[in-house]
């Protein structure tokens, strides 16, 4: 596991959409796991100025979705089908045909489920995939106790997660109890990963990632395992690491040909 510490939120966003950018100009149809959330949001704003000041394409590029809220089509406010068109991709050159989300209101969610993880397979799997993390240590949303092996599946949010996300909906009330997430067994296929954190907020949750034991009751942890996992926070939510000082030291004589 990689921690790169940076400065703020806008110098760790900007590392990750370079890292992106990487792989596209490398491989113009890289397989992109996109996530949702406040944490995101810079990151898809510099992925959007690269696409317009520096020629970055999406063109060819599979993108697939964390999860999505069951019971909420692509046009509810609150849908992270919703958040993905007005924060990304009505800006950029992706093909809408290779632009994958489940759908909250599929009639059989546990086929959706089902067809989802094969077309991950058949898209050759996940190259490159963007994380957030909940307050409680979630991932996509794999709550706590969610099995290390598991796929794409309805998930039941627990109140601290509706509440987390109550204010997208305007009240607790409003928050769908179901959702479809991808499972840690899917995410932990992908080729590379980038977890994003930042604020105070997320100081203890990430001290528990990355230096905590592995367990699911912190679902993050098992980004311990993962043979190419990076972390990019910033101080404040690098602020309870133990070990900051070493990470740092690590990312500052870091070899030229890692350096992005
Ligand atoms: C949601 C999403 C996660 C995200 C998390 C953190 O529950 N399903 O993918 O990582 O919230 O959200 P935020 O970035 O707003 O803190």
């Amino acid at each position: 596991m990689e921690v790169v510490i940076l400065e703020n939120s806008e110098e760790c966003s900007a590392y990750a959409a370079r890292i992106a950018a990487s792989w596209l100009k490398k491989k113009p149809n890289t397989v992109l796991g996109l996530p949702t959330g406040r944490t995101p949001l810079n990151f898809y704003r510099q992925l959007i100025r690269m696409y317009q000041e520096e020629g970055l394409s999406f063109k060819q590029a599979v993108t697939f979705n964390l999860d999505e809220y069951v019971g909420i089509g692509k046009d509810h406010p609150a849908s992270y089908a919703n958040f993905m068109q007005q924060n990304l991709f009505r800006f950029i050159d992706a093909n809408p045909e290779n632009i994958h989300i489940p759908d909250g209101l599929c009639h059989d969610v546990e086929l959706e489920c089902q067809s989802y993880e094969e077309m991950i397979k058949s898209a050759g799997g996940i190259d490159l995939q963007f994380l957030g993390i909940g307050g409680n240590g979630h991932i996509a949303f794999n709550e706590p106790g969610s099995s290390f092996a598991s796929r794409t599946r309805v998930k039941t949010l627990t109140e601290k997660t509706i509440q987390d996300n109550s204010p997208e909906f305007g009240g607790t009330e409003n928050v769908p109890m179901h959702v479809m997430t991808m499972g840690i067994g899917s995410i932990m296929e992908a080729k590379q990963i980038v977890l994003l954190a930042f604020g105070e907020s997320k100081a203890e949750v990430i001290r528990q990632m990355v230096e905590g034991p592995l367990t699911a009751s912190v679902p993050a942890s098992i980004l311990q395992m993962h043979p190419k996992a990076t972390i990019v926070i910033d101080r404040q939510a690098a602020s309870k690491l133990e070990r900051s000082d070493y990470y740092q030291w690590v990312f500052n004589n870091r070899p030229d040909w890692q350096r992005l």
